[in-house]
């Protein structure tokens, strides 16, 4: 699989993976790119171009895990696109998949307890998912931040940090959703409504391990590498 260069042309990285889309709008990098190439958009929107290509690398080829160079970005520019991607799973991923889901339940017969459970199922899980990345912004983030910053603040808080299971956890119940879906469910809904729906499941559990590997191949060895240093 390819491996994307800062001297690329941005529109030649949709076309080879347009997944990418909102992991480009995520930096801030507007479409209408003309010719212009990744060192050139990174420059224009004061982008860490280095950055920006090692994660552009990591979504696009889930083998490629750039990890030494990832280690070697500032703590403080991984939770900022963390952040960003919080962001973009609570205003848009989990609204869309909320909006298709109800779709389909009223595709369905009246009162279909199926229907009705999955979306059940599917609100326990938005839940969970939220109450976690509200730990990770309200908690986590802020402690690694002042750990950088003015670190004899926190020195006798040392947190232990793992996301590992809840990560799993996360993960687990995305891939119950889409089981339910695909084996389990009574057909008598719209389907091209439920197609889209898996779909955009997929696409969000897709971006959803992505995030989290950052959050715990980087991100956490960080904090503990600070965390030893002192
Ligand atoms: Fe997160
Ligand atoms: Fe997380």
């Amino acid at each position: 699989m390819k491996e994307f260069r800062k001297d690329d042309r941005m529109a030649s990285l949709i076309s080879a993976n347009h997944y990418l889309l909102p992991v480009i709008h995520r930096f801030g990098i507007r479409l209408g790119f003309k010719n212009k190439t990744v060192a050139e958009l990174c420059a224009k929107y004061k982008i860490n171009s280095d950055f920006f290509i090692a994660i552009v690398n990591s979504f696009h080829n889930p083998n490629y895990f750039p990890e030494e160079k990832l280690l070697s970005f500032s703590p403080l520019l991984i939770i900022d696109y963390l952040k960003k991607t919080h962001r973009y799973f609570v205003r848009y991923s989990l609204p869309g998949i909320e909006k298709r889901l109800h779709q389909l339940q009223l595709s369905s017969p009246e009162g279909s307890h199926e229907m009705l459970s999955i979306e059940n199922f599917y609100l326990e899980y938005k839940k969970k998912l939220l109450a976690h990345i509200a730990d990770e912004e309200e908690r986590v983030f802020p402690y690694i931040v002042g750990l950088i910053s003015s670190p004899e603040s926190i020195e006798n808080k040392k947190l232990h940090l793992s996301f590992e299971e809840e990560h799993h956890n996360v993960d687990l119940e995305i891939d119950d959703l889409k089981n339910l879906l695909i084996k389990y469910t009574n057909p008598v809904y719209d389907e091209l409504i439920c197609n889209e729906l898996l779909i955009e499941i997929f696409r969000f559990e897709k971006d959803i391990i992505d995030h989290a590997r950052i959050e715990d191949n980087i991100l956490i060895p960080q904090v503990n590498q600070i965390q030893n240093q002192r």
